[in-house]
């Protein structure tokens, strides 16, 4: 089994689709394997987004992402990355599919509702930002 690592944006928490992102993650076979909700620092935010650091987006991701709690997990499933990059759609939601979760819950490409790591190796490196080894001990 493969694992990604997901986040519920600042957006999706405030606007309450938590609960329903969740339901979908499960209906999608995924199995959750740590999970917690935090607000991350504006350092923090800098530091998960750092290889975007060059973009002229990035004061603004980075804020609306310290704007906030956000919920952090950790997903397993055959193929996870990409199944979860199918589920999340495109980064603008305007241009993302029927029925996936930015087109029915994102607001606009910066405040698009959830996070998915875009490779098996960043998906190991991002579920270190958020959990320890301790954390995931004995799964
Ligand atoms: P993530 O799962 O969050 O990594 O999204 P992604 O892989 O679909 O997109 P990408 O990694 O290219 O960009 C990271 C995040 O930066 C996006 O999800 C958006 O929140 C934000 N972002 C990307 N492009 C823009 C933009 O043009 N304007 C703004 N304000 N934010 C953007
Ligand atoms: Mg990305």
């Amino acid at each position: 089994k493969e694992f990604t690592l997901i986040m519920i944006k600042p957006d999706g928490v405030r606007s309450g689709d938590s609960g329903k992102i969740l339901a979908r993650i499960e209906q999608e076979g995924f199995k959750i394997r740590a999970m917690k909700r935090v607000r991350l620092s504006l350092e923090q935010a800098q530091q998960f987004y750092s290889v975007h650091a060059a973009r002229p987006f990035y004061g603004e991701l980075c804020s609306f992402m310290a704007s906030g709690p956000v919920v952090a997990a950790i997903l397993e499933r055959d193929n996870a990355v990409q199944h979860w990059r199918d589920v999340i759609g495109a980064t603008d939601p305007a241009e993302a599919a029927p029925n996936t979760i930015r087109k029915l819950y994102a607001k606009s490409k910066g405040e698009n509702a959830v996070h998915g790591s875009d490779s098996v190796e960043n998906a190991k490196i991002e579920a270190a930002f958020f959990f320890s080894g301790l954390e995931l001990a004995g799964q």
